[in-house]
């Protein structure tokens, strides 16, 4: 009963054991980490000199693996061990090696399953070991072939045999054979010994000086962690820039190039006078009343104005003057006073020219990127709130040819090349022209954006010189956005319905290509 190996493959079947309690460790059951540390130091205690982490391993009966692990976290304790990392070469039963040294040879199996009536030839060959095991037990003259048998050749065993034994012989690395059973294998492992500071029991090392420790004077036993300064760092939490704050890093870059200079836009509060009269708009503009504009309840009015401007202002809006006839109605400082979520960035505009025209003057280009706030219907298209891109020029004798010129650049910039302009009406500007530009996809003209040369009503009372003109334009920032990244609901771009993870994954802004 059973089979008999070679001393050498005994041995092997040593090794076996291991994988078993491999099988046993990986289940998690019998070892938890701190228990294979604990073993491991009692092994290198007890040990001669050292101890290998495979034949540590195998005495434990857990994973090769677990073991090296249990090595790692000790070598980070300080010099409780030391480990060299060696390699050495095993024999190891190949697959076929193992099926035979559980269950015995080839031919020992067919013997034992030959019945005193014999079998037939073709239902052994079916047996996986069939083949081999019948050639080998044939030269053993342990059975035999009748192949005149009735219901074909049929076998049976020759001999009595009262055992079961098989030898197996050593086989050399170099046999010429096909049927490897040992194969050789090359196998890593640690020799661990002693360190310096060797013990059996583990003090955890604290990673924190407290000021308990301080106070009871703890510290001075205690054994501290040493910083690990290779140890990767945790990845940052990064933030991801707004789809609309991409594209306008875009249009910043564009205006840069063109030698523009940014407007401080960072007060979203504005006086009408500079969102409205400033520029001409008359009081009674429909612009001007609640269903258009947002005004503040608290502080409802601004006081601090430039007073001579402020005369000047309420002079062209009422009587006229510097050519002009003026609305001729009673301008209400009351009403230019009132405080308002500005409705456009030409406030800022408003206020910079005003600036520059306190002094000497010198030619500028301008442009702003901002939030703007208006009381709209809301839909798909439209927030109570968007930005608004805008473009100023001022210089001596700027004409409709360099407005046309400057759009012509910069839409160039931005990927649009056919435009076309459309005669418009603006408070503030006269002429005035719509932008419409050819969309390739939709096949037709498309606007995109308002331009026009400042009236003189708004820029002589500010105290420019007679002979400059100032030139605009505008668009916002949400239209080309929402074309770029194929959003068709604004509400998906901005507000409480934008998915995180639309910002997280919208690709980097390149507006010409
Ligand atoms: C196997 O053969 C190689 C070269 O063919 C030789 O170097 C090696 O020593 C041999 N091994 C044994 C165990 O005979
Ligand atoms: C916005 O306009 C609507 C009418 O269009 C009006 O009823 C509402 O009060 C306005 N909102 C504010 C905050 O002024």
């Amino acid at each position: 009963k059973g089979t008999l190996f070679s001393p050498f493959l005994t041995s092997l079947l040593g090794s076996r054991d291991v994988t078993s309690g491999l099988f046993q460790a990986s289940q998690g059951s019998s070892m938890a980490d701190t228990g294979v540390v604990e073993s491991l130091l009692g092994l290198v205690e007890k040990a001669d000199g050292g101890v290998d982490s495979l034949e540590a391993a195998a005495g434990l009966g857990v994973d090769h693996q677990l073991l090296v692990g249990a090595v790692k976290s000790l070598q980070a304790l300080g010099d409780l061990i030391s480990a060299e990392l060696r390699s050495s070469k095993h024999w190891e039963l190949s697959g076929e090696g193992t099926e035979i040294a559980e269950q015995g040879s080839h031919e020992a199996r067919v013997f034992g399953s030959i019945p005193p009536q014999g079998l037939t030839q073709s239902d052994l060959m079916k047996l996986s070991f069939g083949k081999i095991g019948f050639s080998k037990a044939m030269s053993s003259k342990w059975i035999r072939v009748d192949k005149a048998h009735e219901g074909g050749p049929r076998v049976f065993r020759t001999v009595r045999i009262k055992f079961t034994w098989t030898v197996i012989t050593a086989f050399s690395e170099n046999r010429s054979s096909t049927r490897v059973l040992p194969a050789f294998r090359t196998v890593k492992s640690y020799w661990i010994t002693k360190g310096s500071s060797f013990s059996t029991t583990i003090t955890k090392q604290e990673t924190e000086l407290t000021p308990e420790m301080i106070a009871s004077g703890s510290w001075k036993e205690k054994k501290f962690k040493p910083y690990n300064f290779q140890a990767m760092g945790v990845a940052p939490d990064c933030g991801h820039m707004h789809p609309l704050m991409k594209v306008r890093t875009q249009f910043r870059q564009i205006f840069l190039e063109m030698g523009f200079t940014e407007m401080p836009t960072n007060n979203f509060i504005e006086s009408s006078f500079w969102n409205f009269d400033s520029l001409f708009q008359p009081q009674q503009h429909p612009a001007r009343d609640q269903h258009d504009t947002f005004f503040l309840s608290d502080p409802a009015l601004a006081h601090d104005f430039p007073q001579d401007y402020l005369e000047r202002v309420k002079k062209v809006h009422s009587e006229g003057g510097y050519g002009s006839q003026g609305y001729k109605y009673a301008w209400k400082v009351e009403e230019a006073q009132k405080n308002i979520l500005r409705t456009h960035t030409t406030a800022v505009s408003a206020r910079m020219l005003y600036k520059l025209a306190q002094q000497k003057f010198t030619p500028v280009k301008y442009f702003s990127i901002d939030r703007v706030f208006r009381n709209e219907t809301l839909d798909a298209t439209h927030l109570a709130e968007f930005h608004q891109i805008e473009g100023v020029v001022a210089d001596r004798g700027l004409t409709l040819g360099d407005l046309m010129g400057i759009l012509h650049a910069f839409f160039t910039k931005l990927g649009i090349t056919k435009l076309r302009f459309k005669p418009a009406y603006n408070p503030y500007t006269e002429p005035s022209m719509e932008v419409f530009s050819y969309h390739e996809g939709l096949k037709k003209w498309v606007e995109v954006g308002n331009s026009g040369v400042f009236r003189p009503e708004m820029l002589l009372p500010m105290g420019l010189p007679e002979d400059v003109s100032v030139i605009a334009w505008g668009l916002s920032l949400e239209r080309p956005t929402m074309i770029k990244y194929g959003i068709n609901n604004i509400r998906e771009l901005v507000g409480h319905k934008v998915n995180l993870q639309m910002v997280y994954d919208s690709p980097v802004c390149r507006l010409e290509s």
